[in-house]
């Protein structure tokens, strides 16, 4: 166990510490970051939309042609034993699924003989403290470097993490992702922005990864007559937003207040900002804590 990370894990079939759960060298997530993953928030220990989360996880096995090697049901029982064993009320769960070890490296697909590592811990659900919320964070824009599969969530995050370490380089939360002049998204989140009163967010292509996040906010936008627009978003439009949000499972709705050094509209979190983030809350406690 570590402040992160919750003991028991799950790998393989085994729930056992941490300490305890290896996995081969030669294992393919490790070789080639041949696997996919995971991210489901808890909230008062009821993993939130997990059949979406299980079925993005299927959609992304099916995109990488790896069988999944356990049910729904299965993972649902993994995912219980995991928050029921671990110390938080609400807590982030990781699952990962690779393509195992063969005895060599190959990039072609192993044998079938070869079983997927199957892996998932439990860690807190860390908001962000209120202070930060109410003033907002900073963003680069990159250009988006990745691969034209990016509505799989899959483990091969190294244009990701460059992205999000050269936005933490210039003490920024976030680096917007840029492609042939449209914003994507960000390096780990979705964004949205705020234009006269209009709820814009990029349409759902192989392009972005469909945050269940961004979901949840457009079902709430519906709910309460929220004007919304679903269309790409230029990046002169991006730099010209009144407003402009972060939102991932576990950032939940984030205001961006500078990017590239410029403020973003008044340079403080927005009034949409706000009630979107009072929506989610209230959705939150009423309907996330049940499950
Ligand atoms: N990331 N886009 C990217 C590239 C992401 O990595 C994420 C989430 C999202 C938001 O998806 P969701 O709302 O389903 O969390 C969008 C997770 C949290 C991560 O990699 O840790």
């Amino acid at each position: 166990m570590t402040p992160y990370v919750a003991d028991p894990v799950y790998l393989n079939g085994q729930f056992k510490p941490l300490a305890e759960a290896g996995i081969s060298p030669l294992d393919r997530g490790f070789l080639y970051g041949d696997g996919v993953y995971e991210v489901i928030p808890v909230y008062s220990r009821r993993a939130f939309r997990i059949d979406e989360h299980l079925k993005r996880l299927q959609a992304t096995l099916d995109g990488i042609q790896l069988a999944n090697p356990l049910s729904a049901s299965d993972w649902k029982d993994v995912v219980l034993r995991l928050i029921d064993e671990a110390p938080w009320e609400d807590q982030s769960i990781y699952l990962q699924v690779t393509r195992g070890a063969d005895d060599k490296r190959d990039h072609a697909f192993p044998p079938p003989s070869v079983a997927p590592t199957a892996f998932a811990f439990s860690s807190p659900l860390v908001t962000t403290p209120a202070d930060i919320r109410a003033k907002g964070v900073s963003a680069i824009t990159v250009p988006d470097l990745r691969w034209s599969r990016c509505d799989l969530k899959v483990i091969s995050l190294l244009a990701n993490v460059l992205a999000r370490q050269q936005a933490v380089e210039q003490g920024c939360a976030e680096a917007l992702l840029i492609r042939d002049g449209f914003m994507k998204e960000g390096a780990a989140s979705n964004i949205f922005i705020v234009k006269d009163g209009v709820l814009c967010a990029p349409p759902k292509t192989h392009l972005m990864l469909p945050g269940i996040t961004y979901d949840v906010i457009l079902e709430l936008a519906k709910f309460h007559g929220q004007p919304v627009k679903i269309a790409e978003i230029e990046e002169t439009e991006l730099r010209a937003a009144d407003e402009v949000w972060m939102t991932s499972s576990t950032k939940e709705i984030l205001a961006i207040t500078t990017l590239d050094g410029h403020p973003v509209g008044t340079g403080k979190p927005g009034p949409l900002a706000g009630q979107m983030w009072q929506w989610y809350q209230d959705f939150k406690n009423t309907v996330m804590r049940k499950g």
